[in-house]
């Protein structure tokens, strides 16, 4: 049992793209409240419902059995006007009226840089990161990107069967926005001939090239996982890489996976990340903390201020490990 410093009641909302394990992030914090004498409300629709006050008293029994479900129970919206002075001032007046001691945000980088500018207003805050594309800095991981990651095997496994069984290439667009995470680790889990990332050189000789010798190494099928955020303003990646697997004689087809992506039942480490981020949210502002993020570090929970959460960009790293294991798995 941690010490509180004065928090009687406080609010809790998701905001931007639902992630799977959005409503374990809910649960938790809505129970470990409750079990430290801290009223809840629910607010719906993220920011929006927060300046529509559309807010309501939420209880233990509430959020039973949220774990299993995939979406988000409160709802989720991309607020434009909360962005605005005056959609502030209406959130923070009623935040006032329902005398909320603190917020906890659970969402992605917009979410949290709007947590952040409610924070140097004044108000206690603490975010959870959650989207599917695994681009929030300070954590290995964001909620539902391992579920996420695990759609899209499912997907193109499914995909890899029929493909063999016509000799066809395939190229499967998959989501991220401009962050390749998603591209990267599913190409490399399915065994993808070929993985194109947000900034990869694409040397079409090399590639034509590269699916010619498959095929001649009796392969039944060529797989390109491309990240969405691969696209240009000169080209769509997955149209592109398509025409360049039909140049190689290759019978192609495209699947953009889409929002398949953020559905679903959340998987095991999804809802136990969650329950550990909003557990630890409620602890933080118990201890009189704000304007921080949580984050999985080395499997430790850590904050790291939310000035810098906005501040810098998560990058793809690929270790060593990795490049080896995708060169030599492609001979
Ligand atoms: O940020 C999550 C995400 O699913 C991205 O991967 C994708 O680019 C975007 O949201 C899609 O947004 P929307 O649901 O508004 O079309």
């Amino acid at each position: 049992m941690e010490k509180n410093k004065n928090i009687k009641t406080i609010g809790v909302l998701t905001s931007g793209g639902d992630a799977p394990g959005m409503n374990s992030a809910i649960r938790a914090v809505v129970r470990t409240a409750l079990a430290n004498n801290i009223n809840v409300y629910g607010i719906k629709w993220g920011y929006m419902g927060l300046m529509d006050a559309l807010i309501e008293p939420i209880s233990a029994r509430d959020v039973s059995g949220y774990g299993r479900l995939g979406g988000t129970r409160l709802g989720s919206a991309r607020a434009l006007k909360f962005n605005s002075e005056e959609g502030m001032a209406i959130a923070i007046e009623n935040l006032k009226a329902f005398e909320m001691d603190g917020l906890v945000v659970i969402g992605g980088d917009g979410s949290l840089r709007g947590a952040n500018d409610l924070h140097k207003r004044g108000v206690k805050v603490i975010g959870i990161p959650a989207s599917i594309d695994n681009d929030i800095a300070h954590t290995s991981f964001s909620i539902g990107t391992d579920t996420a990651l695990n759609t899209i095997l499912d997907a193109v496994d499914k995909i890899r069967d029929t493909a063999g069984a016509h000799a066809r290439g395939f190229v499967i667009e998959v989501m991220g926005n401009k962050n390749g995470y998603l591209a990267l680790n599913s190409g490399i889990a399915c065994g993808a001939e070929l993985i194109v990332l947000p900034n990869s050189v694409i040397d079409e000789d090399e590639i034509i090239h590269k699916v010619k010798v498959t095929f001649a190494k009796k392969s039944k099928s060529f797989i390109c996982v491309a990240a969405e955020g691969a696209s240009t303003e000169e080209y769509n990646i997955t149209e592109k890489m398509a025409s360049i697997l039909m140049k190689a004689g290759v019978d192609t087809r495209k699947t953009v996976l889409g929002h398949i992506q953020r559905g679903g039942k959340p998987s095991a480490f999804d809802r136990i990340l969650a329950t550990r981020y909003g557990a630890e949210a409620v602890y933080q502002l118990m201890n009189g903390n704000s304007g921080v993020m949580m984050g999985l570090v080395n499997n430790h929970i850590i904050t790291t201020p939310l000035d810098d959460v906005c501040r810098d960009t998560k990058t793809l790293t690929l270790p060593e490990d990795i490049t080896a294991i995708v060169d030599d798995l492609s001979v």
